[in-house]
């Protein structure tokens, strides 16, 4: 039994973002000289994030996925993954990482429970990555590709932003190494959510493309009629391969979103365009049982009506689509950053 928000949408899927620092600078995510961090004393400890997950789950959220910045960067993760890992009911626990510190980790957090994990890769051209995330860091993301495969991780995805002019001569490339190390790449739309201050709409590549660039190169692919709430568009080319599109900006998904996220100072949001959230560490800290939590979440959900992909693209149609916070926004609410709610 789901609980259901104003259009009919489940509570199924929780970003947990344990940090918002990152060590890296993507272009399309953290593209700023200087950052204004969440106060330390605000970030959950470990055992206000299970309480909090726990709750959660006690409202119908089988998929927990740990996010940051870079979930890695959060020191003894790996404890955290087996406290999660022993709620009743949580179905599925992963993580997004951008790989440079997980080699060193993945036998650690295989064996604390992590079930799957994403790793981000947008280039394979060590050159293009110093400049795309403004950190050394591409063979040490390789190496955690590999990493997942030696420690037995299944359904592994890489996820890759491409932006026009930057890298969008490696869809083929990419692809390639996806397939050579057992995992499952998703292409991902450059969105102009919080923090991408470099955001154009000539900048995307359209999921339309992506498709056609593939097909021209490996035959017709076909859609995969999996029963799914991801919000990639999954396909199926005749060598039995499969790869995403996440069309976010061109084919918002907002209809079927069963998903929200927590920042690592416990704000809720609903929505990755929502520019309000729920201050969960204030109950947490003002000693809200697990049924006040439940009631809390329950509350917000029901009333959840977001749906911000499908306006901004109703934006886009009425005027010129441009970005969707300044920089001096940003700067008086890190909370709209994509870094800190979570890829
Ligand atoms: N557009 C699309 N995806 C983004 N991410 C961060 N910023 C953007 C953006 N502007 C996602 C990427 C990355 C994850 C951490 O967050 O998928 O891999
Ligand atoms: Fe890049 Fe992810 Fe870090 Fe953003 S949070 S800068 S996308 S690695």
């Amino acid at each position: 039994m789901h609980l259901a928000d104003r259009l009919g949408r489940p509570l199924a899927d929780l970003r947990l973002s344990v940090t918002d620092r990152c060590n890296l600078r993507c272009s399309y995510c953290m593209p700023e000289e200087e950052y204004r961090w969440l106060p330390r004393s605000d970030i959950l400890r470990f055992e206000e994030l299970t309480t909090l997950v726990r709750a959660f789950v006690g409202c119908g959220v089988e998929d927990v996925r740990l996010t940051g910045g870079e979930p890695l960067l959060r020191r003894d993760i790996e404890q955290l993954v087996t406290m999660l890992r022993g709620i009743d009911g949580l179905r599925d626990l992963s993580m997004t990482t951008n790989g440079l510190l997980f080699a060193p980790m993945a036998a650690r957090l295989k064996a604390a429970g992590l079930d799957r994990i994403t790793i981000s890769l947008d280039t394979l051209q060590p050159e293009r990555f110093r400049t795309l995330a403004r950190r050394e860091g591409l063979p040490q993301v390789l190496a955690s590709l590999e990493a997942a495969q030696a420690h037995g991780f299944r359904h592994t995805k890489i996820d890759t932003v491409l932006v026009r002019g930057i890298n969008d001569d490696e869809i083929v490339p990419l692809f390639e190494h996806a397939r050579s190390v057992g995992a499952e790449i998703r292409y991902i739309e450059y969105m102009d959510v919080g923090g991408a201050t470099h955001w154009s709409l000539d900048k995307v590549v359209p999921a339309s493309e992506i498709l056609a660039v593939l097909e021209r190169t490996y035959g017709p692919a076909r859609r995969v009629e999996v029963e799914s709430r991801a919000p990639a568009k999954r396909w199926l080319l005749a060598d039995g391969t499969v790869f995403g599109i996440v069309a976010s900006t061109t084919q918002p998904f907002c209809g079927t979103c069963d998903r929200s996220r927590v920042t690592a100072d416990g704000m809720w949001f609903h929505c990755l365009y929502a520019t309000h959230g729920t201050n969960l560490r204030a109950l947490l800290r003002a000693g809200a049982t697990n049924e006040e939590l439940r009631d809390a979440l329950r509350h917000g959900w029901r009333a959840r009506e977001d749906r911000g992909a499908q306006l901004r693209l109703e934006a886009q149609a009425q005027a010129e689509r441009g970005t969707l916070a300044e920089r001096a926004t940003l700067r008086d609410n890190p909370h709209l950053e994509m870094h800190t709610r979570g890829g």
